[in-house]
């Protein structure tokens, strides 16, 4: 099949490679030059692990092509995936502007018959005002709209896209249904469904799953917190919890709260949406309270590490894309944190293995950058680990130990065990967990140097 796919970031790039993989003709088009350009020479422009494989395969087999020509792309196209962004407008609600922006276009490009599908999320009601805006000055008989929602997770993108648990396509078209059973038959080889229903209900799939994935964080965020004040342990409760079968083990891990390009606008948008709709979603309003909270709580353990004096301190961060496995820094919580501690006079040492790129170009020199795990403890009082990079899942404590001022480490995604720490003889704060060697906290408050 010949498929043009409408914006190239971390779906539509996915997307356009996975489906030449299995044999299609893909165009890629992108407003981005610059970004284009670099396709066009062989760059992956993002970090998503087993992506450059594909893209190199299917580039060199010339199957994926890229453009900024909407035209050409679209041309002999029968299908075409709108892979827009749709941030959080003013209110809240999403910015539909890129998605129908695009929708006016085709309406003057579109000359023979076209499936137009919204792989981006977007709230109910959008495939119709897309139809809508095509129809303008393109004749009915000539176009489908599509929904067909995107689940896959940076970081494991390819493999997501490649072997999705399931596949949601909702749409009232006959024509379009078969031609959109054939396009993921590959993909679904080990039986996994592909999913029928109305554009609406597809639609709302998508913000029904983030949000409910996002409720669940929350609610371990809260059991955490809850934990330290009732000395329980998470990690404990959270096997307890997760090994019954209604529950399930996965997305039950507290930590420094949700970020990422999608949960935090996903669950504002659909709470948006209930209001304009006259219904308050009241728990969605809690998870986005929580998560507010939960987002700071890192820094404010830190705070009260150094009793509220960070003038001149040095801490270390480990960790700073929104998840690990990806370069993608949208709403990520170490920024958050960052930015709490600049702004109580704490200098920052910080060390990602994909994201220094796009934190350096948010923030010049306000923070240091360093190109090793260890190279970020030189000079630093303290350690914050932020993502869970596996990297730092077992390093050397000695080197740690003899690097830092003070032998602290705050972990925001609970990487190391307590016995272990103790033995260290680190201050150690997790989430949910108790403090380890609370006695190098002297009674004044005041933290004792190794
Ligand atoms: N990132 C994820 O993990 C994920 C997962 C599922 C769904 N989604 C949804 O998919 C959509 C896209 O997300 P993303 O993370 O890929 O966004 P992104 O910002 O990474 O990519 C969007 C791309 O669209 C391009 N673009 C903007 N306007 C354009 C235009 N008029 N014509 C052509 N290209 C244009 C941009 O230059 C950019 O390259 C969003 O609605 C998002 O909510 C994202």
């Amino acid at each position: 099949m010949n498929i043009a796919v409408v914006g190239t970031g971390y779906v539509g790039l996915v997307t356009g490679t996975c489906f030449a993989e299995t044999g299609n003709n893909v165009i890629c088009v992108d407003i981005d030059a610059n970004k284009v350009t670099r396709m066009k020479n062989g760059e992956v422009p993002i970090f998503e692990p087993g992506l450059d494989l594909l893209f190199e395969r299917n580039t060199k087999a010339g199957r994926l092509h890229f453009t900024t020509n909407l035209g050409e792309a679209i041309k002999d196209a029968e299908i075409i995936f709108l892979a827009l962004p749709t941030p959080p407008g003013e209110d809240g609600s999403a910015d539909l502007s890129y998605i129908l922006g695009v929708a006016d276009q085709l309406s003057n490009l579109i000359e023979d018959y076209k499936i137009v599908i919204d792989k981006s999320t977007v709230p109910v009601g959008t495939a119709e005002k897309v139809h809508a805006r095509i129809a303008k000055n393109c004749s009915e008989e000539l176009f489908d709209v599509v929904s067909n929602p995107e689940f896959l997770r940076e970081g494991v993108a390819v493999d997501d896209f490649l072997k999705p648990d399931r596949v949601v396509i909702g749409t009232s078209s006959e024509k379009a249904r078969e031609v959109m059973r054939k396009l993921y038959n590959p993909f679904v080889r080990q039986g996994n469904p592909i999913i029928f229903m109305d554009e609406r209900s597809a639609e709302m799939t998508k913000y029904a799953a983030n949000s409910y994935l996002a409720a669940r964080i929350s609610f371990m965020n809260e059991i955490a917190n809850l934990c330290e004040k009732v000395g329980a342990n998470v990690d404990m409760v959270r096997k307890g919890m997760g090994s019954d079968n209604r529950i399930g083990k996965r997305f039950l891990f507290p930590g420094v709260g949700y970020g990422g390009s999608c949960f935090p606008k996903d669950v504002q948008a659909l709470a948006k949406t209930a209001n304009q709709h006259e219904y308050e979603f009241k728990i969605l309003n809690s998870v986005m309270n929580v998560n507010r909270i939960q987002k700071s709580i890192l820094a404010e353990k830190i705070k009260r590490f150094f009793q509220h004096d960070l003038q001149g301190k040095t801490i270390a961060i480990w960790g700073l894309a929104f998840k690990p496995n990806t370069d993608d820094i949208r709403e990520a919580p170490a920024l958050y944190i960052i930015d709490e501690l600049l702004e109580a006079g704490a200098n920052i040492r910080a060390y990602d293995p994909e994201a220094m790129e796009n934190v350096a170009k948010q923030y010049g020199d306000r923070i240091t950058l360093v190109d090793s795990l260890y190279g970020a403890l030189d000079g630093a009082d303290i350690l914050a680990i932020v993502t869970e990079w596996s990297v730092f899942r077992q390093p050397d404590f000695n080197r740690i130990k003899e690097n830092l001022s003070r032998k602290a480490i705050f972990d925001g995604r609970n990487l190391y065990d307590l016995n272990t720490m103790e033995k260290h003889g680190f201050y150690y704060e997790s989430i949910g967990r108790n403090p380890v060697n609370r006695h190098l906290v002297v009674s004044n408050g005041k933290p004792v140097n190794s």
